[in-house]
């Protein structure tokens, strides 16, 4: 088995070890979603440090989709220079990098997307209140062309890789989980219902992006919710987001969120969640949270347990993190 400091040498995207910064917004930006001086500056730090794959933040595609007023975006074309000086600042300080595609669904408030959000059904994510409106079948066919749209810039900006957000109660893991999706419709219902936007939503990407060019999606594998999506659902759709044209998965949670309660304080407390994926794909399978040490990392890879360890709160913190992780395993 390899270990955290190996390079990843199979597949479209070749990083040169196995330590992935996974997306974190810093809402460093403006009301526009332009990318700054800061966002060059602690991405630059990041991957100048030894970072292997560089995902930046959640970038809205769509206004309707935006989360928080300061977030980073790539829903306009005027975007794509600033964009472009981000994977450029990447890229020469040695990284590869990823650019996370989102549309927060009902997981933010009209004050900040300027409408009443948009989700499968008018079921309000847990912990918010106000009560979303469900997509119609003409909303659905303009997320797809605002998902190709965002593609294709993040291509032209040079972006190595782009990242699906489907976890976290974003829009896409709204309609995967029967939680949140009580629709009748095609986009609804049985597993395939549920199923049928994140694959059209890879199939559009894909297409958009051409057959070499890597594709990531962050799947929320488990809503840890009595009615909501669970492993052993996962464990079949995972196959169906990699035949659909994933290259690489990224497991983290469902409708609970990044970091549940109870959970945060456990070394890789979703890697057990991408180990079980990792039994019934072939690609590359990324494990995340709570990870701050780097022997913990290492023996997550050595055991093949996962093929690449995110770091998220411990890089914010130490943006020298994966030096000295490198440093320490090399003795
Ligand atoms: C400040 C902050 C912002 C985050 N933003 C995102 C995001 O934009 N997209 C996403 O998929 N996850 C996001 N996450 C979740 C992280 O990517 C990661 O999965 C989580 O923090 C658990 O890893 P850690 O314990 O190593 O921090 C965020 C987490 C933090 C702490």
């Amino acid at each position: 088995m390899p270990s955290l400091a190996d390079p990843l040498t199979e597949g479209k995207l070749r990083l040169r070890n196995r330590i992935v910064m996974p997306p974190m917004a810093n809402d460093f930006s403006d009301e526009t979603g332009a990318v700054n001086d800061r966002h060059l500056d602690h991405y630059r730090a990041r991957a100048e440090a030894g970072v292997g794959l560089m995902i930046v933040e959640h970038s809205y595609i769509n206004p309707n989709g935006k989360m928080t007023s300061r977030q980073l975006g790539i829903h306009d074309d005027s975007l794509v220079p600033g964009l472009k000086r981000l994977a450029d600042t990447i890229r020469e300080a040695g990284a590869k990098s990823a650019i996370q595609l989102t549309h927060a669904g009902a997981n933010t408030s009209s004050e900040v997307c300027g409408c009443r959000p948009l989700a499968p059904s008018d079921v309000a994510m847990p912990g918010r209140e106000e009560a979303p409106r469900p997509m119609t079948l003409q909303d659905i066919a303009d997320l797809k062309d605002d998902y190709r749209a965002a593609a294709r810039r993040a291509r032209d900006a040079g972006f190595d890789s782009i990242e699906i957000h489907g976890a976290h109660g974003f829009l896409l893991n709204e309609f995967v989980s029967p939680h949140t999706n009580r629709r009748t419709d095609e986009y609804g219902g049985s597993m395939e219902g549920r199923i049928r936007l994140p694959l059209e939503v890879i199939a559009v990407v894909r297409d958009e992006v051409g057959p070499d060019y890597p594709l990531l999606y962050r799947f929320g594998a488990s809503d840890f919710l009595e009615d909501g999506l669970d492993l052993e659902e996962a464990r079949k759709i995972a196959p169906r987001l990699v035949g659909a044209g994933v290259d690489i998965l990224d497991i983290s949670g469902g409708l609970c969120g990044s970091r549940p309660q109870g959970l945060a304080d456990i070394q890789g407390f979703f890697v057990p969640l991408a180990a079980s994926i990792k039994l019934v794909v072939e690609v590359p399978v990324i494990g995340v949270g709570g990870i701050t040490e780097a022997v913990a990392a290492n023996s997550f890879i050595e055991e093949g347990k996962v093929d690449l360890v995110a770091v998220g709160r411990a890089l914010l913190k130490n943006p020298d993190w994966a030096r000295e992780a490198l440093a320490e395993l090399a003795g």
